[in-house]
């Protein structure tokens, strides 16, 4: 959890609580860092201390790190989260943190004497009838599913005008917190990650249940080292889209690992989507970058769809061959290139778990070396055998496979001109 410089942070004489809560939520939802936080808080200090009276929303704005809208879509919430509250049956501890969508409070369910993490949804849900059926149908579809790699969640319902999701309470951290901790994570500890994510996944799947917003925010972490995927059956609404097209922000974080497929706006998402968004977790997971970076998030979506992925091991030399395959098949952008499933994924992670080669992921092919290699290979007169990579998202390519043929082909003439001579 980023950490807010409350003591230095002079407070506002007309404060709305707003203006208290301001430096967290812009932290938490990724809008500046906590240096940038950290300035605009010492510019306010000394400003105040010459008698001129300026807050922190000025200062954000002045310096351009949110914009108006955002600051109002931020007191809206905020608004809206003081007045929902109060939620029979549970008795309500301390707020745990905001997403870009909504508020999530830690609770006790009185009855049963146990801590819950609550989510509060912004009041603007209420005005969508059709996100609402599915949030109730989703949320009572996840409350069915019972695995030690899911948050459990337990309810859906509504308080006053509130809409609300009732889940396990994580004490932990999360993958994004771990990848802000460490810069990047090593391999071994990674793939125990992607395996138990896998796993979350694969349980939800075949219950008919797509997360359809994986992202280290919501692979939480326990004390002990367990995973729980968070956030599953908490419906996507429509306007995430829109909004995340829209949003001026820097950081609007699920953008960064959204599928191409989710980006088109088609509307039969599958288990693929999820495939897609695990693979952009695990990329920034030993790489320490999200797979496309651009200025804003249309930019960053508009890459997910065309751009070629630097592959992962020209960022981390570290990692095995083995493995950066496995995230590059996941990362394909045509969703029929990547695995089929969750279960053919797992198979991949457990074998390179193993040091074994994955059997889905392919080595691709590099044409230069492949010519270098064909050569060689040739003067030897032995017949070209490995190639060194696969690469997944040109492999279907005709140009390629036309380009393999012209080499193989080459590669025959040059063995029987040296063996003539
Ligand atoms: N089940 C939980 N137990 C404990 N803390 C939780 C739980 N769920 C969420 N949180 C905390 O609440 C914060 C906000 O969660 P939320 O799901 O609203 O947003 P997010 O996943 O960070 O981002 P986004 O809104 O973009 O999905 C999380 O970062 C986490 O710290
Ligand atoms: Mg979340």
């Amino acid at each position: 959890m980023s950490t807010q410089p409350d003591a230095n942070q002079p407070s506002a004489p007309e404060s709305t609580g707003f203006e208290t809560m301001l430096g967290k939520l812009v932290v938490d939802q990724g809008l500046i860092t906590d240096e940038e936080l950290q300035q605009c808080s010492n510019e306010l200090l000394a400003t105040r201390s010459e008698g001129e009276i300026n807050t922190l929303e000025d200062a954000l704005i002045t310096h351009q790190f949110v914009t108006r809208r955002q600051l109002d879509r931020l007191r809206k919430e905020f608004d809206a989260t003081k007045s929902s509250l109060k939620i029979p049956g549970y008795r309500m501890i301390k707020k745990l943190g905001a997403g870009a969508m909504a508020t999530v409070i830690l609770a006790e369910q009185t009855s049963l004497n146990r801590l819950v993490a609550i989510k509060i949804l912004p009041q603007k849900f209420s005005e969508d009838p059709n996100y609402l059926e599915r949030f109730y149908k989703e949320g009572r579809a996840a409350a069915q599913l019972n695995h030690a790699n899911i948050v459990h969640a337990y309810e859906v319902g509504q308080a006053g005008e509130h809409h609300f999701f009732v889940m396990e309470y994580v004490e932990g951290t999360d993958v994004r917190e771990e990848i802000k901790d460490k810069k990047r994570l090593g391999e071994e500890q990674a793939l125990e990650i992607m395996i138990q994510s896998a796993k979350a996944l694969e349980h939800a799947h075949s219950k008919g249940l797509i997360h359809r917003d994986i992202k280290p925010a919501n692979i939480m972490l326990t004390k002990s080292g367990t995973v729980k995927v968070a956030d599953l059956g908490l419906a996507r609404s429509v306007d995430d889209l829109k909004m995340a097209k829209e949003e001026e922000g820097r950081a609007y974080g699920t953008a960064n690992y959204m599928s191409p497929e989710q980006i088109r706006g088609m509307v039969d998402i599958g288990p693929t989507a999820d495939i897609y968004g695990l693979g952009g977790t695990c990329y920034h997971m030993v790489t320490g970058r999200v797979p496309y970076t651009g200025k804003n998030p249309s930019e960053v979506m508009r890459r997910h769809l065309k751009a070629p992925l630097t592959r992962p091991d020209d960022l981390n030399p570290a990692l095995s061959p083995g493995f950066c395959q496995v995230i590059e098949l996941m990362l394909a952008k045509d969703r029929t290139d990547r695995y089929e499933s969750m279960t053919d994924l797992l198979e991949d992670l457990e074998l390179v778990q193993q040091g074994d080669p994955p059997h889905f992921a392919k080595p691709a092919v590099d044409l230069s070396s492949l010519a270098v290699r064909i050569k060689s290979d040739a003067s030897e007169s032995e017949s070209p055998t490995a190639v060194p990579r696969r690469d997944s998202a040109s492999s279907t390519n005709p140009m390629l496979i036309l380009s393999i043929v012209i080499n193989v082909i080459l590669a025959v003439i040059i063995v029987a001109i040296l063996a003539s001579g």
